[in-house]
């Protein structure tokens, strides 16, 4: 491997796992592989196993895509294969997959479980998304704002609605890279967000001055029971374009999926200032660098 930042054998759960020189390590990995300046194959003869508690599209496609550019082969398993906690427990589940494969890719309903496969998995665990933190979005989502302005220290990003995974993980990546997150959402929506560069608000005021206005579904997937209620108190938190025009210098970013006509109009999501599918591509780039890095 070229660059001097290594993450072999690390996990990653948390944006918080990575410090600032290890995450910007991993984007200027990206940039030169989605630029076709890099195309070493570390993970070949390599296996990886992908837990799916939950459904997926660009968590799926991106990793199998990713892990077979990178020379290795992945393993996709739903929620009627490893049961995990169910056929068997969390730690057992881990000790065979590690007779396995050398990395395990997860998207588990309960951050408990993931981090109990990672303590017992004497091999890296990468978290493709639990109820508290989506690490591998953000890593896209650094990419794509980095391509757009250049840097990421001191940019303004907005996200508007539920203070939920994506929240979080922002949060912890504003914390390490230095740049200004305000997280507006209703009372009783907020994150339980990193300190430092947060600020939380109510008031839609906040949006002014933003380089980047963010949001997500306002009912995540495991909260369906409670959409009728979160819907009406997320309501006034729509991004349309009567508040894009209050940052009207500002991308619009989402991991997607989205629910066109609640979180944002399509005139948004479809408009000149989106750039959704660019951070839906960067997951590839972003995840086949993180990879590299840790199973070089
Ligand atoms: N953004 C994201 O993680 O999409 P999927 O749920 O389709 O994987
Ligand atoms: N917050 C959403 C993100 C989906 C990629 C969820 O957890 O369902």
């Amino acid at each position: 491997m070229d660059t001097a930042v290594t993450l072999r054998g690390r996990d990653f759960l948390s944006v918080a796992d990575l410090d600032r020189s290890e995450l910007l390590a991993v984007l200027d990995l990206a940039r030169e592989i989605k630029a076709g300046r890099w195309q070493q194959r570390p993970l070949a003869g390599k296996f990886v196993a992908m837990l799916f508690q939950k459904p997926s599209n660009r968590t799926r496609v991106s990793f199998e895509v990713g892990i077979a550019r990178l020379g290795g082969t992945a393993i996709a398993l739903g929620e009627q294969d490893v049961q995990i906690g169910v056929r068997e427990t969390v730690a057992d589940a881990a000790r065979v997959l590690e007779r396995y494969v050398h990395l395990v890719v997860a998207r588990l309903r309960h951050h408990a479980d993931l981090s109990e496969l990672a303590r017992f998995a004497r091999i890296p665990v990468v978290n493709a998304l639990t109820e508290i933190e989506h690490p591998c979005q953000i890593l896209a989502d650094l990419l794509t704002i980095r391509e757009r302005f250049g840097s990421l220290e001191n940019r303004k990003v907005a996200y508007v609605g539920d203070g939920n995974n994506i929240a979080v993980s922002l949060s912890h990546a504003a914390a390490s890279v230095g740049f200004q997150l305000r997280v507006i959402t209703p009372a009783g929506y907020e994150p339980a967000a990193a300190g430092g560069l947060v600020l939380v608000s109510h008031d839609l005021d906040a949006v002014e001055g933003a380089d980047v206005v963010y949001t997500d579904v306002w009912t995540s997937m495991g909260q369906e029971a409670e959409r009728d209620e979160r819907t009406a108190a997320l309501a006034p938190y729509q991004v349309n374009a009567q508040l894009m025009a209050r940052a009207p210098q500002a991308i619009f970013m989402h991991c997607l999926p989205a629910r066109r006509g609640e979180e944002v109009t399509d005139e948004v999501i479809d408009g000149p200032a989106s750039v959704v599918f660019d951070q839906a591509e960067n997951r590839l780039y972003a995840q086949m660098a993180l990879l590299a890095l840790i199973l070089e």
